[in-house]
């Protein structure tokens, strides 16, 4: 049986590229077969198990009490180990042989999905590696509604659906590599402020379209656990709320894996249970004195509150999980020191280098030619000086940024910083180098005047809010950069006219005062490239590679312009569906950078649009049985739209080819336009290369309140193949 689930994942895993090399997203095959073949073992095996060993694999061990932040015990009578559960979504929390991966965002930010899948694989292989089953992540909770928000680094991007393919992506990947992935944070946990006490009241179509979309594209990936977030929804908790847990995930998705609680989010024995909640971790409270299953969700079974088909579900979804992705033969014991990271630095370099946004190059300032003499300015330009692993979970803002901080932090095992792999180069080029490694502007006039360029590194960060740095309880106070960035960059520019900023951010900051500023040449978004941080960089000053990354969140001129921001007390979402460049678009403002929006050292054309529907495109909506991720006609591909892109500049490069939707008018109130397709194409100059978007039944349809299906509306959708959300090359259009 188990054999048979793997085999099934096995075929999941195929070459990415398309028969013209272009990268886009491939549909991922059925699971019904690997989780029926999965879910039969498991009954089995539940069969076998005493009422106690059932809540003994539904119930954490307690906080630190085991080797991983989450435990199980072993259940001897089925063989089934000692469960270990780690943090987090970006590499092995406390691992010390392990890879700091790059964060979420920034692998989104390449729209790169052969490169996403390999993350995926390599954190798998390394979560393995040290024994551990299940990595807890990816994420797609929080998607980033508020640009302040405090982990929307560790997701994919404000776009449900680039954030949807990130997390099949990476779960597919994960899960190939033998360890369960974990979809969180589950679900519209979409800030630190009050999360363990706010409630989320989200309505229903901007649940579905917005929020549970990427869920249900890591259902459809075979997710094998899934974990409630802290906050409230409608009032209930996540982890007890009925409709979210048996309503949304287990019914409508079709979810057949378990739905554990974030640590210490559970509320109570009997509710949570009768909700969906499979496993409670850590299994007691951070004092340890609350146990809220154990002894007492045995009492509620033996009084019936809680049925013992309900502890039965729960046992099997666990044990379904852990067949599905082979874990019951040949799995590494645990060791979280263990040294496993082989080669996994060339995703983490190629991602932080693809990752990289350019989003100002004027008068080809970029890139770099062996300049004579160049100066470096900035505390990031430097690691850490206490010590890359110094702060507890990277809770600090010192030294070169490689992600934000909290649970989802790793430790570091070496830092390239921008100075380490400047310094290299300007050897090699036989470039003086001059740094002032600090954020004071006292002296730096003279550190970087007469230098070619001056190269000015500023910051801004965020992370979970149990820690605070620099007055920022987990979400950023402002859009700001640290450190007094502004004033840095103006002193540097007033002192030489070859000034390049690069930033490094966990999401969007506010730069209208650097855009302002004279001596401002170039502007590189380099977001969170963790270890590679400097040699990533340094691939792009110098042209090793073009940048070719895009925005995957708008860069607005105020703050104000976003329209949604971190709240104190509960969160109407009355925003509804116009969140990033679905409200700038709809309100008619004008972003700085939109959503998408990316420079290259060579310029691509874009000619050609081609649309062919399928038969099965009808409008209408799509009643098809539920396999995981939905109904299964919702991910049928029904119509397919092509465009010729050319690179018609000078050098090689790669191009992000974006599809945006306009629903037809027949449809309710929609955001003007909506990601529905993107094709990453490498193309040397004078080279060409179609772009292919297929779109699915999901694509096409809203979600109608009223009959509680997608649906597809009749009549002329507007499509947009472009470079940008904003940037739109060609326009066509698809008749239902
Ligand atoms: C919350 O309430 C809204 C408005 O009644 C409803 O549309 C939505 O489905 C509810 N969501 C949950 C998770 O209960
Ligand atoms: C959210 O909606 C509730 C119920 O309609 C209302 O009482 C409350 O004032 C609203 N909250 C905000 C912040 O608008
Ligand atoms: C346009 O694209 C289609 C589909 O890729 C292709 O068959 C056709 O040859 C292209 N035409 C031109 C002029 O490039
Ligand atoms: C790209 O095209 C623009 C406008 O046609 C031109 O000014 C620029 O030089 C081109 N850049 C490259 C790198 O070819």
């Amino acid at each position: 049986m188990a054999l048979h689930a793997l085999a099934m994942l096995a075929a999941a895993v195929l070459a990415r590229a398309d028969e013209t090399g272009n990268k886009v997203p491939r549909a991922a095959p059925s699971g019904t077969a690997a989780w029926d073949a999965a879910h039969s073992s498991a009954a089995a095996a539940v069969a076998k198990m005493s009422q106690q060993d059932k809540i003994n694999i539904v119930t954490g061990v307690g906080w630190n009490k085991g080797p991983c932040v989450g435990n199980t015990p072993a259940i001897g009578s089925v063989g089934y180990p000692e469960l270990c559960l780690q943090d987090g979504p970006l590499g092995v929390r406390y691992g010390t042989g392990t890879t700091a991966f790059t964060p979420g965002i920034q692998a989104a930010s390449t729209w790169d999905v052969e490169l996403i899948r390999q993350r995926g694989e390599y954190l798998g292989a390394e979560a393995k590696g040290c024994g551990v089953h299940v990595l807890l992540g990816p994420v797609a909770g929080p998607l980033g509604k508020n640009p302040t928000g405090g982990r929307n680094w560790e997701g994919f991007g404000v776009d449900p659906y680039l954030a949807g393919i990130a997390m099949a992506e990476t779960i597919e990947g994960m899960q190939s590599s033998g360890v369960q992935a974990c979809a969180k944070h589950y679900i519209a946990n979409e800030q630190e402020l009050n999360r363990d006490t706010m409630s989320s009241n989200v309505d229903d179509r901007t649940m579905h379209e917005l929020y549970l979309w990427p869920f249900a594209d890591a259902v459809h990936a075979n997710v094998a656990s899934a974990m409630c977030s802290y906050n409230k929804l409608n009032g209930s908790w996540a982890c007890e709320s009925d409709r979210a847990l048996n309503g949304l995930l287990k019914t409508e998705l079709g979810f057949r894996g378990y739905v554990m609680s974030d640590w210490d989010a559970q509320h109570t024995t009997v509710g949570s249970a009768n909700a969906g909640l499979d496993m409670t971790m850590p299994g007691s409270d951070y004092s340890g004195k609350t146990v809220l299953w154990g002894p007492q969700l045995n009492n509620a079974v033996n009084s019936n509150q809680v049925s013992k088909a309900r502890l039965d579900d729960m046992a099997q979804r666990i044990l379904a999980a852990w067949y599905l992705v082979g874990q019951n033969a040949g799995y590494p014991a645990i060791n979280i020191k263990a040294s496993v990271q082989g080669n996994h630095k060339e995703n983490v370099r190629a991602i932080a280098r693809d990752g990289i946004v350019l989003l100002k190059n004027d008068g080809g300032v970029l890139p770099l030619k062996k300049p004579a003499k160049l100066a470096l300015v900035g505390s990031a330009a430097v690691a850490n000086p206490n010590g890359i692993n110094s702060c507890n979970d990277q809770g600090c803002d010192q030294g070169a940024l490689g992600m934000g901080w909290g649970s989802g932090a790793v430790y570091y095992p070496y830092m390239v910083a921008p100075y380490d792999a400047l310094k290299a180069r300007a050897q090699s080029d036989g470039t003086t180098l001059t740094l002032h490694n600090s954020d004071s502007t006292s002296g730096v006039a003279s550190a970087v005047s007469g230098a070619d360029a001056a190269i000015v590194v500023i910051t801004a960060d965020s992370g979970e809010g149990y820690i605070t740095v620099e007055g920022n309880a987990g979400d950023r106070q402002n859009l700001d950069p640290w450190h007094n960035g502004n004033a840095l960059v103006q002193a540097v520019a007033a002192a030489n006219p070859n000034t390049i900023v690069v930033v490094h951010s966990v999401g969007p900051v506010i730069l209208e005062t650097i855009l302002a500023t004279a001596g401002v040449k170039a502007v590189v978004w380099a977001g969170l490239p963790s270890q590679e941080n400097g040699n990533a960089l340094v691939d792009v000053l110098y042209g090793l590679t073009a940048p070719s990354g895009k925005l995957v969140y708008t860069i607005a001129k105020r703050a104000e312009d976003y329209g949604t921001a971190v709240v104190r007390g509960d969160d109407n979402y009355s925003e509804g569906l116009f969140v990033d460049y679905r409200h700038f678009d709809n309100a008619k403002i004008e972003p700085r950078f939109e959503f998408g929006f990316g420079l290259s050292y060579t310029n691509f054309t874009y000619s050609n649009l081609t649309t062919t529907t399928a038969p099965t495109l009808t409008a209408g909506p799509a009643t098809g049985a539920t396999i995981p991720g939905g109904p299964a006609d919702l991910w049928d591909t029904v119509a397919t739209v092509t465009a010729t892109i050319t690179n018609s500049g000078g050098v090689a490069g790669a191009e992000v080819a974006q599809l945006y939707l306009t629903l037809p008018s027949s449809a309710p109130a929609a955001p003007p336009r909506q990601l529905r397709g993107f094709a990453k194409l490498a193309l040397q100059p004078g080279a060409s290369g179609t772009a292919t978007f297929n779109l699915r039944r999901r694509d096409l349809s809203y979600w109608d309140v009223g009959s509680q299906r997608w649906v597809v509306p009749a009549g002329t959708f507007g499509v947009v193949v472009g470079a940008s959300s904003r940037d739109g090359r060609l326009e066509g259009s698809l008749v239902v």
